[in-house]
């Protein structure tokens, strides 16, 4: 089964990604408003949030499974691609959220305009302790992030591990 057969069998069961990450909620403030991409974002919900925070944000949600976009609210654009092409002009965004996904070909200097903020929460490489199967290539290396986020200066990073999980939440800004 490929990746958008896996993640549409998903989304059509109840064991879907749904809720607003609580930690975009508190962050909000250190992101600008305006174009906002949600990148691997799913039924979008993330992205709905923020857009319904500012009067002259408008939200759009990429994701490779169409049936989440199928789902997704009418008040955002939806756009069926895989994270790795995406069909954007350069920097053409003011914020990115990319949550639960990890893909280290995305350039999120190349997409944001200057002074655009990236939100950023996802599994780190120390969650191989409690989820040794989940596939590495999605586990970010906190090493990395230099490389990651070249061209941004990073606002917020903390790493935590609640038991069942680690990852890191950051928010960074383009230079
Ligand atoms: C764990 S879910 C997270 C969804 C959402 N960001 C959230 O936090 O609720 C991972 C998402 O990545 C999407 N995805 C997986 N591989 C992708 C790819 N190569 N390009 C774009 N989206 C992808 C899936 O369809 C799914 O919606």
């Amino acid at each position: 089964m490929n990746d958008r057969a896996r993640w549409n069998a998903r989304y059509a069961s109840e064991n879907a990604p749904r809720r607003v990450h609580a930690n975009l909620v508190r962050l909000a403030p250190l992101l600008q408003t305006g174009r906002i991409l949600d990148l691997a974002g799913g039924i979008g919900q993330n992205a709905l949030w923020l857009t319904q925070q500012s009067p002259v944000a408008r939200g759009i949600v990429a994701d490779i499974s169409d049936e989440a976009l199928r789902q997704a609210s009418s008040q955002l654009a939806r756009v069926l691609c895989d994270a790795a092409a995406l069909p954007f002009a350069p920097h053409s965004f003011d914020t990115i959220l990319c949550t639960r996904f990890f893909d280290a070909r995305v350039r999120f200097d190349e997409l944001l305009t200057r002074g655009g903020t990236v939100f950023f929460e996802t599994f780190t490489t120390a969650d191989a302790k409690y989820n040794p199967a989940f596939n590495p290539a999605h586990r970010l290396d906190l090493a990395r992030i230099p490389q990651i986020f070249t061209g941004l200066e990073i606002l917020y990073l903390h790493e935590t591990d609640d038991g069942r999980h680690v990852y890191v939440t950051l928010v960074a800004r383009r230079r």
